[in-house]
Parts: structure tokens; C-alpha cells; sequence
């Protein structure tokens, strides 16, 4: 099992999602002899788990069954151990969009953080590209190392643990794109832009607060980066459900349409309601309640050289 591809087959080693419901998953390490308890009763891994195929449906011990997914980075975003704040999928798919990533670039981020946004670039820019990701905090370093090798894309990272503002991203003229979520990102503009690449390439740093921004992008002017624009992405989940409408009663009238009529026209079906006429039909509504804000999107461009 990796992170940037697909295996069929669970092997002892492997990170394994247990899915007991959409709100409820957990990441685990197979290991033979070890089990885990859910709600539903214990999984034994070596019967459950090892040789089974990934998605397969397993009965835990209390006889209810989850699925055994295998891992991805927008199911490890919803289930790593935090250690700081992260990013969420809909900042991470503008970024990576925004950025221009795809297999073979190479990426500079810091800092790492928790690994988040680091598994999604590392499964874009596989297999040929290589991320540089820089982190100050050392125990922070040692952990991300730790889990890009059980996850299998530590060919494809190299952290190293220093202060990005002091040291830089240990690299020049090599990258295609940096990434920055730290708290002063504009200390780390003129190291950025001596990782990229002479022909140029695109820069992102994601700030909660204004006053960031508005610093950030006078960095990014006074080190002659363009096409600066920051953006802030709010995603709003609709809900498809059932309703039932009261249709308004205008009373009889000659020669026009009854109300059974109304309801056929607009390919509904017709309830009688004690007296009231009303349609059922499938809508989508917007959410009461939404995530707020999580934090402002500046994207630059690093002109050629
Ligand atoms: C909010 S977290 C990053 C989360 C990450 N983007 C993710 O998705 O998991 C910010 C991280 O930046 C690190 N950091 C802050 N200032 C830094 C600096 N000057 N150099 C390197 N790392 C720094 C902190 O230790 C922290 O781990």
C-alpha cells in the first residue's frame, strides 16, 4: 500500500481506513496478532484484515461490519492525528490547481504542520516530482519522516528541520511552485524566490488574518512578483431531500386550471391535504450553518529571471 498508488490486497504494514460511517472512520496500522476495537466489536488483523482486499466488507466480532478503505489523502486529511491546525480539501484542491501541480514538479511548503497538504502534493507530483518541505518545530520534522515512510512517498519528500525564514527551503532555482502556511509568511518571500525556478513559477500562502495578507503582497510586489491576487474559498454542501408544498388556493374560476391540473403541469404529484392541495417534490437547500473562515489565499507569479 502507498499513498500514490493503488494496491488491491492488504498487507501486514499497511495504513487501513476503518470506515464505521461518514462521520465516524479511523486510520490503523495492520499489524498480524493486533486488534482493534469499534463500536461494533473487536477486528482481529490478522483474520480480518491481512489478505483481504481493500473495500471489502468485514464483521467485527459484535456481528456489525465497516469497511476497510484504502488510505487516500482526502481520507487522511479527515483522519490524521493533529498536531497543529491543517488544511481542509477545499482549500487544498484551489491550491493545487492555483499552483499548477502535476506529475514531476517540484514543490517547496513550510511549514509542514501535521502532513496535511504534504500527502496531497505528494499525490500529484508523483511519481517523478519531489516536495521540499520545511518545518522549525523538530518534533513536528521527525513525525511528518516517520509517517511519509509508512505511507510509503518518502522517496518523494525531503524534510528538513529549520526556520524557512532564517535558512530557506535548502534549494535554488529548482521549484516550480512554494507553498507557505506559516505566521509570517512575508520573511520567507525572498527565500521562495530563490528556490524557484529562472524561468519563473507560481507562489501560494494562506493566512487567516488581513494584516498578513496585506504584508505578504507587499513582499510579493517589492521582489517583483505578478499576477498577485488573493482569494478566500467557502464551500457550501447543498441537502437533496423531500418536501411537501402547500399549493395556493386562489379559489374556483371559470375555465382555468384546477389544482390538479397546477400540479400535473409542473410534473408533480398531487396530495390531497384535508381541503389543502399540496406537492411533494425533491429539493436542494442551501446549509443553515457552514464552516467559517479558515484563512486567505494569495496566489503570485514568479516572472522569468
Ligand atoms: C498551521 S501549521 C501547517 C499545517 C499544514 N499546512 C497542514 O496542512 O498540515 C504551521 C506550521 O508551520 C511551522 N512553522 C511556523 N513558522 C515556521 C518557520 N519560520 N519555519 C519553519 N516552520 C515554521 C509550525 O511549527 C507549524 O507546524
Amino acid at each position: 500500500m502507498s499513498f500514490v498508488e493503488y494496491s488491491e490486497i492488504i498487507q501486514e504494514g499497511d495504513v487501513v481506513i476503518i470506515f464505521l460511517g461518514h462521520e465516524s472512520m479511523m486510520p490503523i496500522k495492520v499489524q498480524s496478532g493486533a486488534q482493534t476495537q469499534t463500536r461494533y466489536g473487536v477486528i482481529r488483523h490478522s483474520s480480518d484484515l491481512i489478505g483481504q482486499r481493500f473495500g471489502s466488507k468485514v464483521t467485527c466480532s459484535k456481528g456489525g461490519w465497516v469497511y476497510v478503505l484504502h488510505p487516500t489523502p482526502e481520507l487522511w486529511t479527515v483522519n490524521l492525528p493533529h498536531r497543529t491546525q491543517i488544511l481542509y480539501t477545499t482549500d487544498i484542491a484551489n491550491i493545487t490547481l492555483m499552483l499548477e501541480l502535476k506529475p514531476g514538479s517540484v514543490v517547496c511548503e513550510s511549514g509542514t504542520g501535521s502532513g496535511s497538504l504534504s500527502h496531497s502534493i505528494l499525490r500529484t507530483i508523483a511519481p517523478t516530482g519531489h516536495l521540499h518541505t520545511v518545518e522549525f518545530h523538530a518534533q513536528r520534522a521527525e513525525k511528518a519522516m516517520q509517517e511519509f515512510k509508512e505511507h510509503k512517498v518518502s522517496h518523494l519528500v525531503t524534510v528538513r528541520n529549520q526556520d524557512v525564514c532564517k535558512d530557506g527551503f535548502g534549494i535554488t532555482a529548482i521549484a516550480d511552485a512554494v507553498f507557505l502556511d506559516i505566521p509570517s509568511p512575508w520573511e520567507a518571500i525572498t527565500h521562495a524566490k530563490s528556490a524557484m525556478k529562472r524561468k519563473g513559477g507560481r507562489l501560494c500562502s494562506f493566512s487567516p488574518c488581513i494584516e498578513q495578507v496585506q504584508r505578504t503582497c507587499e513582499a510579493l510586489l517589492d521582489h517583483g512578483f505578478e499576477e498577485i491576487c488573493t482569494l478566500e474559498v467557502l464551500l457550501r454542501v447543498h441537502d437533496v431531500r423531500t418536501v411537501s408544498l402547500p399549493l395556493p388556493d386562489f379559489g374556483p374560476e371559470e375555465g382555468s386550471a384546477d389544482s390538479s391540473q397546477m400540479a400535473s403541469d409542473v410534473g408533480q404529484e398531487e396530495v390531497p391535504n384535508t381541503g389543502n392541495t399540496s406537492v411533494i417534490c425533491r429539493t436542494a437547500t442551501p446549509p443553515r450553518e457552514m464552516a467559517g473562515h479558515t484563512g486567505y489565499l494569495t496566489f503570485a507569479t514568479k516572472p522569468r529571471d
